[in-house]
């Protein structure tokens, strides 16, 4: 999971400064850290090669989105060479193969238009002054920021996953997954009246695209995403700032592939986004998003230790290179008497 992260191994001070994207619901997307190593906003590559490094990780991974179109078009314009292969009377068995690929063509635009923004906002996630590599910072790092296949993989899976945490169609897996813990939290603190429970601090590590968070918000829990995946960071900075009403845009997540599918127009089912206006949370309840590595950002600072009422994870446990690492970081920053809620087992266990 490393590659498209936030730190990139190695101190996430390049997060040092911080933007907070308040909607009228006290409702902040603050992808930052919640530590700073080194001044807010005031890295610069001489600083150091980690700092220049990750900037550089950014930019290839924004690179990665904005070469989505290109890449995609390039892989349905290979289908129809494959077609145009065919002997003439094969082609005719395939009426309506040529239409469905004008309609890929269509929807790999509309994914792009929402791509587009969710590249706009570079400044909140690397130092302004570093958001723009000049053409010679571009050839040094030539191969720094070559974007390969998987990454462009990322990008689709990207798209892909709106539609479990942020789009109607995936209600069924959200009730099954993330409505229990909700539900165990609101229990664990039943004690605590709704309208007080914004001064209860709830963690979710590892939070993706942002929607078990933003749930746990929409309790009126003040609740704090934290995230490495800068795919993630953008896409849910997206998601979270940048959409205003309910199914405000469609995306088409399953046009990448055509293996695994019923029909072959099941390829163009599309999805609308959001299923919810990421803005109603409720007064008093804080919601934030902060980049980087859960370890380095919540397990070695001190303002973070015994302050969280609950922390909250799903699949994130298996993401852990040591377990024990996870588990005593999530000790020392819950408050005593405080809660851990997970979903979702570590994998693999014997072999790490
Ligand atoms: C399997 S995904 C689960 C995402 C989300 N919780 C969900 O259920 O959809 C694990 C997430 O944890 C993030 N992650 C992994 N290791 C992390 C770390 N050390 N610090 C912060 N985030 C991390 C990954 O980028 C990924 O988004």
């Amino acid at each position: 999971m490393g590659d498209d992260s936030a730190n990139h191994g190695h101190d996430n001070a390049s997060h040092g400064h911080s933007h907070d994207h308040s909607h009228d619901h006290s409702h902040s997307h603050d992808h930052s850290h919640s530590h700073d190593h080194g001044g807010h906003g005031g890295h610069r590559f001489d600083e150091g090669d980690d700092v220049h490094e990750e900037t550089l990780h950014f930019h290839k991974i924004v690179k990665a989105f904005s070469q989505y179109k290109n890449s995609a078009m390039y892989a349905n314009h290979r289908r129809r060479t494959d077609f145009y292969s065919l002997p003439e009377r094969q082609q005719k068995m395939l009426p309506a193969y040529l239409e469905r690929m004008e309609k890929v063509d269509e929807a790999i635009e509309a994914n792009y238009e929402i791509i587009k923004i969710i590249c706009e906002d570079q400044q909140i996630f690397v130092n302004d002054e570093l958001v723009k590599l000049d053409m010679n910072d571009r050839a040094r790092n030539a191969a720094a920021l070559r974007v390969r296949e998987q990454d462009m993989e990322k990008v689709q899976g990207t798209i892909k996953q709106f539609v479990r945490d942020w789009s109607e169609g995936g209600k069924p897996e959200r009730e099954a997954i993330y409505h229990p813990m909700v539900q165990e939290l609101k229990a664990r603190f039943s004690d605590v009246p709704v309208q007080e429970r914004g001064k209860l601090n709830v963690l979710v590590p590892g939070s993706g695209l942002g929607r078990l968070a933003f749930d746990i918000a929409h309790e009126g829990f003040s609740c704090q995403g934290n995230e490495f995946s800068y795919y993630m960071l953008l896409a849910s900075n997206f998601i979270l700032n940048k959409t205003q009403s309910v199914n405000q845009f469609k995306i088409y997540p399953y046009i990448h592939s055509f293996s695994n599918i019923v029909k072959p127009n099941d390829v163009l089912t599309s999805a609308m986004i959001p299923d919810v206006n990421p803005s109603e949370i409720p007064r008093g309840a804080d919601f934030s998003m902060v980049a980087g590595d859960f370890i380095e950002v919540y397990g070695m600072e001190e303002e973070n230790f015994g302050k969280w009422d609950a922390v909250v994870t799903c699949f994130f446990i298996d993401t852990a290179k040591n377990i024990v690492d996870y588990l005593e970081t999530i000790h020392k920053i819950l408050k005593k008497g405080g809660v851990w809620i997970n979903a979702g087992k570590p994998r693999n266990l014997k072999e790490r």
